[in-house]
């Protein structure tokens, strides 16, 4: 197997933010970020990462990125290494693929989560209320129930530890209330034209996360778009109400993690070769389904 790529180095280039997933630099006026092939998982970096991840990962958000930009401005400026600043060069081999230069934003402090069918943190509260982040639901609905229409709920970003969900006032009370309609009308805007699409090709995208930042006076998306680390998508063939959902994301590193006596905090367990591949493959199956093409990935 490749090796992962689970930490990068560029000397001479300002590191400015290792993310539990990415490498974000400094290149003059933009910003460099290295989709790694770390894996987190209940928000704990695993010490052995997936090789190829980074790179499935980034080619998603690209293809998303592509298909929204008619109805929301993002943050790439460059994904080809040939068009990056020439300093970039001497990492052409590592940075192809998984790294795209962008904009630099000012990242709003609150993420912009989507969801369309009731599942993980939103299922549990409904559960106990009947109300996901202060909105109200119809009663009697089971675990992965499609909503009647989608609903946002967004949650604080938080530096360390886990996001906190709060009510869209507790948003407006963060960045004000044109800013939090704007970023609640963008955000269910995207997340209806991509299960438009996604249905098309079989795939239910049950939950998302949205990152949006200011760049100069205009709203941009920023970050990665509706990839597996951000969605849950589960197969529209396979879906089946009144229970958890079979995804296309790191289910199955979860479900591995849950069955070892391991308390969610750091160290995070080393993940056995088995459970890398099929994980791999999962991503490689959503990458095909979703872009339509084959990954030219390393052997
Ligand atoms: N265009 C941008 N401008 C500024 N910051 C960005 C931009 N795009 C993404 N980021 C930030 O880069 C980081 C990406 O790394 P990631 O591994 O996702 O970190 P995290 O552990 O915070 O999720 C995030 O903190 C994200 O908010
Ligand atoms: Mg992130």
């Amino acid at each position: 197997m490749t090796q992962a790529i689970t930490e990068t180095d560029l000397q001479g280039i300002k590191l400015v933010r290792r993310g539990k997933v990415r490498d974000v630099y400094e290149v003059g006026e933009h910003l460099l970020i290295i989709a790694t092939d770390r894996v987190s998982a209940f928000d704990v970096v695993l010490p052995n990462g997936i090789a190829g991840k980074g790179e499935i990962l980034t080619q998603i958000s690209l293809y998303w990125f592509r298909q929204m930009q008619d109805i929301m401005p993002n943050h790439i400026v460059a994904t080809q290494v040939s068009d990056y600043p020439a300093v970039l060069r001497p990492y052409a081999q590592l940075l192809k693929g998984r790294s795209m230069l962008v904009k630099k934003a000012r990242p709003m402090p609150v993420e912009c989560i989507v969801r369309g069918y009731l599942s993980g943190s939103g299922w549990k509260e409904y559960q106990k209320s009947g109300s996901v982040c202060g909105i109200k639901l119809a009663g009697g609905l089971v675990e992965s129930a499609r909503l009647g229409e989608p609903i946002f709920t967004p949650s604080t970003k938080a530096e360390e530890g886990h996001d906190i969900n709060i009510s869209f006032d507790g948003m407006r009370s963060i960045v004000g209330d044109a800013l939090a309609e704007s970023l609640r009308d963008s955000s269910l805007k995207i997340y209806a034209k991509a299960r438009e699409l996604a249905e098309k090709k079989g795939i239910i995208i049950a939950d998302t996360k949205f990152e949006f930042g200011m760049f100069g006076n205009d709203l941009i998306l920023i970050d990665e778009v509706l990839t597996p680390d951000s969605s849950r998508f589960w197969s529209k063939k396979t879906y089946e109400p009144g229970r958890a959902q079979d995804s296309y994301d790191k289910q199955i590193i979860r479900d591995y993690l849950l069955t070892l006596d391991w308390d969610q905090t750091y160290p995070g367990p080393v993940l056995p070769d088995p459970v890398v591949e099929k994980a791999l493959e999962r991503y490689k199956e959503i990458y095909r389904i979703i872009t339509g093409d084959a990954m030219p990935l390393p052997a």
